[in-house]
């Protein structure tokens, strides 16, 4: 089979207005990642040369969302129906000389192995001249219907809106995702009409074009939770719930333990390594990397952080961007990490604050340590040196050093440098009044009992 570079225009210039936002529709996260984004990734990793992504209204947030990644931009001024969206995509790519991959923004979970699946068959032995995807739903709801034989060569495409009640009974849907030679492409489109029940200039249409020609054009089918459509708030969360299972069955198989998958959400981005234990009620955000051998107990947050392996978290830890744990350390309940890095061994087991701040190796933070890193204008580091004791409830004020090897004692609040070694104690002088609460108590006794 010849090598072909593939093209994909994505559409994504629809009002969305089922989702009732002021966000785009296909900027709405999956997984903490816009759903546009998965696509497109989906798209890169099938080998897409080229991303044409179609806007429209809102086209502002759109672009500035795709801008880092390279793709090409069209306009589509008037939402005059998806082959006329399609249509837009031909400037962008003149010149190109391949395989185009038409697709839909809101349907984010196409996979590569489709994509190249669709693009095998366009170029099998029988030359069709148009591949599309099909999928049979529980509810075929008003989705496009393909009328197709066995083999998959296809007879007719119709829109719901202009279905016969027969055709309507049909479950095999389009997907909306087509592929089609560019050169091939910009003809067909170009001869679509808009004499149909919508008005509209509909993308199926080039199949039944191309069939009109005398030409070929089949369907390859797959599974429809691949090929669900975002429309709104309820099909978002329903794509939510359909990226977690696929993830968490991921995670298991890739040799995580989870006790219970069904309460731990994933991060589109999160990296876990083997025999990492997760135990119920773990939420992760984006830019999360764990190593091996690393448990995270119950109701911990973790986003940004980058944990190494033996490492434990939680139960009830909040990891934030930038928290760093180097190997073997530990973060117990109600610890707060964020720019911090914890060196190897090193442990923060209760009711901690460690921010914009470095701990050496082996050290120990006491019970309720704060790293006060902030004067309500800036931010300032706290160092702390290997093997230090930081006694419970100190309250180390950035900027600040803490010596390897030194200890600060409980209640202390720190504001000048540790030496290595040192002993800090920064509290006031104790008063010892041997006798003195039980004679108080007496001559109070002795008040109440004379009325007074
Ligand atoms: C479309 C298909 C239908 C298919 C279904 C799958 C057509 C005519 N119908 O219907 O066969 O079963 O998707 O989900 O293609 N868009 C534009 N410009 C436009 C119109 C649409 O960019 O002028 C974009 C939308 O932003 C969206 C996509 O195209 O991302 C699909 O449009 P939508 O209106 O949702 O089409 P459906 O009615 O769902
Ligand atoms: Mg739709």
């Amino acid at each position: 089979m010849a090598e072909q570079p593939l093209a994909a225009i994505i559409l994504a210039a629809g009002q969305g207005t089922r989702m009732k936002s002021e966000l785009h529709k296909v900027l709405h996260p999956i997984a903490g990642q816009p759903m546009l984004h998965h696509l497109l990734d989906s798209l890169e990793a099938a080998g897409a040369a080229r991303q044409v992504v179609v806007v429209g209204a809102r086209r502002e947030q759109v672009e500035a969302s795709v801008a880092p990644r390279g793709v090409d931009i069209a306009h589509q001024a008037e939402q005059l129906g998806t082959a006329h969206a399609a249509l837009q995509a031909k400037d962008a790519l003149a010149g190109f000389d391949g395989i185009a991959i038409v697709c839909f923004g809101d349907t984010p979970f196409l996979r590569p192995e489709t994509v190249a699946r669709l693009r095998d068959r366009l170029l099998a032995d029988d030359a069709p001249r148009v591949a599309v995807l099909g999928f049979v739903p529980d509810d075929a709801k008003a989705y496009g219907r393909i009328i197709a034989d066995d083999t998959g060569a296809i007879s007719k495409m119709v829109e719901f809106k202009d279905a016969t009640d027969a055709e309507r009974a049909v479950k095999l849907c389009n997907s909306g995702v087509t592929a089609v030679r560019t050169a091939d492409l910009w003809l067909l489109l170009e001869r679509v009409g808009n004499d149909n029940a919508a008005g509209e200039y509909y993308l199926p249409d080039i199949i039944m074009l191309a069939l009109a020609d005398g030409d070929k054009a089949v369907v390859v089918e797959t599974d429809p939770d691949e090929l669900i459509g975002i429309n709104s708030r309820a099909e978002l969360a329903e794509a939510e719930r359909i990226w977690q299972v696929r993830r968490r069955l991921l995670a298991m198989t890739d040799g995580a333990t989870l006790i219970a998958p069904e309460t731990v959400w994933f991060a589109h981005d999160t990296v876990l390594g083997r025999d990492v234990v997760i135990e119920p009620n773990v939420v992760f955000g984006s830019g999360v990397t764990i190593a091996d051998n690393v448990v995270i107990h119950a109701f911990s947050h973790i986003e940004g952080a980058t944990i190494a392996s033996g490492c434990s978290v939680g139960p009830f830890a909040r990891l934030r961007p930038g928290a760093d744990m180097r190997e073997g350390a530990k973060v117990g309940n109600f610890v707060e990490m964020k720019k911090a890095v914890l060196g190897p061994g090193a442990k923060a087991n209760h009711l901690t604050y460690l921010g914009d701040a470095t701990v050496g190796a082996n050290a120990n933070i006491g019970a309720g340590t704060i790293t006060c890193n902030y004067d309500g204008y800036f931010k300032y580091q706290t160092v702390i040196g290997e093997n230090a004791f930081i006694g419970s409830n100190s309250a180390l004020i950035a900027p600040v050093k803490i010596g390897r090897d030194a200890i600060v004692a409980a209640g202390s609040a720190v504001s000048r440098d540790v030496a290595d070694g040192e002993l800090r104690l920064v509290r006031a002088e104790q008063l010892v009044k041997p006798g003195w609460a039980d004679r108080f108590h007496d001559a109070m006794r002795k008040k109440k009992r004379e009325g007074r």
